[in-house]
């Protein structure tokens, strides 16, 4: 039988901590969200996001899954996308990565996963898309560092190519940003995604609002 009397008891130990700060820390919290930013990242158990990024319960809306992909035909990314921007109007969108992504790793191997294989099909296209620059690369560590970051790149573009983000853009000036999370060492590094540049070059195909 598992024991999960140790996670109860921090949940009340949990509680105590919050109304020790503001004895109507709960019922404030029941009142409504209004977080300034949606988080994508990957579902492993070491990048704790709101942990990492020391945020408080209500600042941050969050989806995770394996190698945090937005792929355009999955309804979970696209819900949470479409009422965080829609509906909860954030400001700033974040997807980040990790080194050491095993989801990533699978993507750089040969090898029958099932039901992952259409998943990590999308990190072997990013492969496939920028394969002269990692192919260049001879420290297979450093590749798969690389391919991480250029992953993270690559679900930035495809959250631009969304029509709300594309509108929520124009009328608001909603950003994109991509991030890595180093678990090696702990620090969050900013990718440095040039939004407008990324924006302009693909509109052309890509404008849907
Ligand atoms: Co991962």
């Amino acid at each position: 039988m598992a024991d999960f009397s140790k996670i109860f008891e921090n949940n009340e130990k949990w509680i105590a901590s919050k109304l020790a700060i503001s004895p109507t820390y709960f019922e404030d919290l029941s009142k409504g969200q209004q977080p300034e930013y949606l988080y994508i990242g990957c579902s492993d158990s070491r990048v704790t996001a709101e942990d990492l990024m020391g945020v408080k319960p209500g600042e941050v809306f969050i989806h995770r899954n394996i190698a945090n992909m937005v792929i355009s035909i999955d309804l979970n990314v696209m819900s949470v996308l479409n009422y965080a921007v829609n509906h909860l109007k954030v400001k700033q969108i974040i997807v980040c990565g990790h080194y050491a992504c095993g989801g990533v790793k699978a993507a750089m191997q040969s090898g029958d996963l099932g039901i992952l294989n259409p998943w990590l099909r999308n990190i072997r296209d990013v492969y496939r898309l920028h394969k002269n620059e990692l192919n260049a690369i001879e420290d297979e560590s450093k590749r798969y560092d690389r391919l991480v970051e250029l992953n993270v790149q690559e679900q930035c573009v495809n959250l631009i190519k969304t029509a709300a983000v594309q509108r929520a853009y124009k009328e608001r000036g909603l950003t994109v940003h991509g991030w890595v999370f180093d678990v090696r060492t702990g620090k969050l590094i900013d990718l440095n995604i040039d939004f407008p540049a990324i924006l302009r070059g693909i509109m052309e195909i890509y404008r849907i609002d």
